[in-house]
């Protein structure tokens, strides 16, 4: 693609695929169910929950109205929209965490080829919960193999990417994406027919509201953001892409769904399987690759479903590198006016360093800590729970405040139908719920309040 030529997706399923494929990932299935472990299970759910309906929902609208009405990454877009250039600070933030994120995703995308190939092989079965624990340990912090795993994928994701292959990638996750949901549903039964099916299914649904502190709240909504992909120019960079005719209301609801509806049948994967082989709910980022072979090894064909599981995780993970990577080439090619191959080693040298520091933080440099944080958990700490939100916080404030409604309704309307009723609710949580809600929750943390 030349630097001024843009694409379109031609189809109603193409945005869908897409802009679906590039939010359910690992937020969801990896992210989702160790962070609701870590913070308590059920209330940290509720509050979740509330995050994607108040927060998460009226920013995706936002930014899909940014990326729409200007068709422009998100710098170009604020520049279009603003005389004041400050504002075009918040679209460079949309490059940064991009950034960021891709590198410690592609971290963990790697672990989940690393688990395809050891599924294949049949290193998972018949191990229990304890062994699997140790194999994962060993895999995680050995120096060299998740960094080789690293760099395979961001090379499939550059490839991708340089390749012009989107539409065949859009169309092997018009298939697979339903399969990963097929196969989810199936765990699921599975998982709620194992003995601690109800000790699982409380921890995850049953709200004990003592256990809610800002940094529960904080972690929800950061959570929410990673998981919908928000303040990471995303929703931005593919509604450039959008047609007049997307209807973007439904979108917004549709892609809210859908991620939810993962997170939640990861959920119901995973605690069941936890309480069930005495796992501990707060074990951290390892939580799905201790508990799933776990529930594996108790299927009938569980090798297969191994197999099958962390290959249809991985297209889910890639489908999400290839969202992140076309928000920071794209970025790029347009802001600096660079080739798209020179983007594209700039951004495999900073994501691959960055990946690097995090995966070795793991275990050659797990010494090295700050405020009680390996560089992984900080990388993704900072990058989730503070840019993040500091990037929707500013959306908010800049299509809720600064752009006339009347411009912010007909975009939205264009293709749809956005009712009366439907966007004076979406205002008013735009206005007053998410950058309300968002600076409580950072001040909070922070101890300024
Ligand atoms: N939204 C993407 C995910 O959840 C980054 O994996």
């Amino acid at each position: 693609m030349s630097t001024t030529e843009r694409a379109s997706f031609t189809t109603k399923l193409g945005v869908i695929a897409a802009t679906v494929g590039a939010a359910v990932g690992l937020g969801n299935i990896w992210r989702f169910p160790y962070t609701a472990g870590v913070n308590g299970g059920g209330a940290f759910l509720v509050v979740y929950l509330l995050c994607v309906l108040l927060v998460g929902l009226p920013l995706l609208l936002s930014e899909l109205f940014l990326g729409r009405n200007t068709g422009q990454n998100p710098k170009g877009a604020f520049r279009k929209l603003s005389s004041n250039k400050k504002w075009q600070w918040v679209g460079v933030l949309c490059l940064i965490s991009p950034t960021m994120v891709l590198g410690f995703y592609s971290v963990v995308a790697g672990w989940t080829a690393e688990y395809f190939l050891q599924s294949i092989s049949g290193d998972l079965v018949g191990k229990n919960a304890e062994e699997l624990g140790a194999i994962f340990t060993q895999f995680s912090q050995d120096p060299l193999r998740p960094i080789i795993w690293l760099f395979v994928f961001l090379g499939m994701t550059i490839a991708v990417s340089l390749g012009g292959v989107q539409k065949g990638i859009e169309r092997v996750s018009n298939i697979l994406m339903p399969v990963l949901f097929a196969l989810l549903i199936i765990l699921g039964i599975k998982s709620l027919t194992l003995d601690g099916a109800a000790d699982g299914l409380k921890f995850l649904f049953y709200p004990d509201f003592s256990k809610v502190t800002a940094g529960v709240v904080l972690e929800a909504l950061g959570q929410a953001f990673f998981s919908l992909s928000i303040g990471l120019g995303i929703s931005i960079t593919y509604a450039s892409y959008f047609k007049k005719e997307t209807n973007m209301p439904q979108t917004g609801v549709i892609i809210s769904i859908l991620d939810t509806g993962v997170a939640l049948l990861a959920g119901i994967i995973i605690f069941p399987a936890v309480f069930t082989f005495g796992i501990n709910p707060g074990q951290g980022p390892e939580l799905v690759f201790i508990t799933l072979p776990s529930v594996f090894n108790q299927m009938v064909a569980g090798q297969f479903w191994s197999t099958m599981f962390f290959l249809l995780l991985a297209v889910a993970a890639l489908t999400s590198t290839i969202s992140l990577s076309e928000v920071i080439v794209t970025f790029l090619v347009e802001e600096y006016k660079i080739s798209r191959k020179k983007a594209v080693l700039a951004l495999m040298a900073v994501c691959g360093v960055i990946g690097v520091i995090s995966s070795l933080s793991l275990g050659a440099f797990s010494s090295y800590t700050f405020m009680g944080k390996n560089a992984f958990t900080l990388i993704e700490y900072v990058a989730s729970n503070l840019l993040l939100p500091i990037a929707g916080f500013f959306i908010a404030i800049f299509v809720g405040w600064k752009m006339p409604k009347k411009v912010v309704h007909e975009e939205l309307s264009t293709g749809g139908k956005f009712g009366a009723i439907m966007f004076n609710a979406y205002m008013f949580a735009l206005r007053y719920i998410a950058p309300v809600g968002i600076i409580v929750v950072l001040l909070t943390q922070l101890g300024v309040i």
